[in-house]
């Protein structure tokens, strides 16, 4: 458990699985600025609390790291407020932002959630930054998003290959698709408009198609609220003016239940 904890020589269950790490991505800056693949796994597959970073594009990486350090990201969450990017920000070298960038780039995002649509949820109970399972039985799902881990233990151990589940309500899917080619604002603002026809992400336009819904809604909630207020960001800006919670989270099943890759 001390070295599932090192956040400056990391876990690294499968070393086969992804290219050799820059020193960034495996072993930080101690003691102020710990290793990416600590939080973002090894593979840049993340967890839902933090975010994927497998398969985005370098220059997009560069500039949210930036926006952390400079205070133009924020978060809406209260709990991921002060989150560690905006320490970590402060204390990173650009040449290892970069050297972390370029390897993130470089890998593909593997498909680990499913979005379930239901009436009722599973009892859960929050740990840490996430819902995990716990309670007997289960109660209504009353317009929420719910991402769990199948197994907490797995999660908390940093497997990168533990399967999400992600519960929102009865018809969700099927209403996000209809927002986000339709556009909520009309037809420039349709996702497929700049994230791509198959939302796998164009130019510096980042990848959105089979991430964690539950960060893809957060980040939907940081434009919407201003929290996230960088240069780039103005350009979601008219495309969330509008969107209600619940069109959100149809937005985010939506999006999250596409595949990541061909
Ligand atoms: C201690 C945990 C932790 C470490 C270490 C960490 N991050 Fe993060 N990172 C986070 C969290 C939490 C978020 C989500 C913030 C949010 O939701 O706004 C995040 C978000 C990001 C994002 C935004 C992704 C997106 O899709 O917009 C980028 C880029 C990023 N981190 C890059 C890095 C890089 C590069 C490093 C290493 C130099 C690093 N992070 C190290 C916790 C961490
Ligand atoms: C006019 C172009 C445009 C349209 C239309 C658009 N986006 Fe975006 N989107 C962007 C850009 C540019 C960014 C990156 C912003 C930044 O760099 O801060 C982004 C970022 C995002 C992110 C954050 C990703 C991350 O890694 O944190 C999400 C989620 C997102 N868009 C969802 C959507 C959804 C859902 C729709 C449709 C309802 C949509 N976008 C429509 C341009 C667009």
């Amino acid at each position: 458990m001390r070295q599932v904890g090192n956040g400056f020589d990391i876990p690294d269950w499968f070393p086969a699985s992804h290219p050799l790490m820059p020193s960034s991505v495996q072993y930080g800056v101690a003691p102020n600025a710990r290793a990416c693949g600590y939080c973002h796994l090894p593979d840049g597959q993340g967890r839902p609390e933090n975010g994927t970073l497998a398969g985005l594009p370098a220059d997009y990486i560069i500039r949210q790291v930036a926006a952390f350090k400079n205070g133009t990201r924020l978060s809406a969450n209260p709990v991921l407020s002060t989150n560690s990017m905006h320490t970590l920000a402060k204390w990173v070298a650009d040449s290892d932002v970069v050297s972390s960038a370029r390897y993130f780039e470089t890998l593909a995002l593997t498909r680990r959630n499913r979005v379930v649509e239901v009436t009722r949820v599973p009892k859960t109970r929050i740990e840490g930054m996430l819902y995990a399972y716990g309670g007997k039985g289960t109660e209504p799902i009353d317009g929420r998003l719910i991402e769990v881990p199948e197994t907490f233990a797995r999660h908390e151990l940093r497997d990168p290959g533990v399967p999400y589940i992600t519960y929102v309500p009865v018809g969700s899917i099927a209403r996000g698709r209809r927002l986000a080619t339709r556009g909520p604002a009309g037809p420039a603002t349709s996702c497929m408009a700049c994230h791509g026809a198959d939302l796998l992400g164009k130019d510096a336009v980042p990848p959105i198609a089979g991430r964690a819904p539950s960060n893809m809604l957060r980040q939907l909630i940081n434009f919407r609220t201003g929290a996230r207020h960088d240069s780039a960001s103005a350009t979601m800006a008219p495309v969330v003016e509008q969107l209600t919670v619940s069109d959100m989270v149809a937005l985010a099943a939506y999006v999250g239940s596409r595949a990541p890759k061909r």
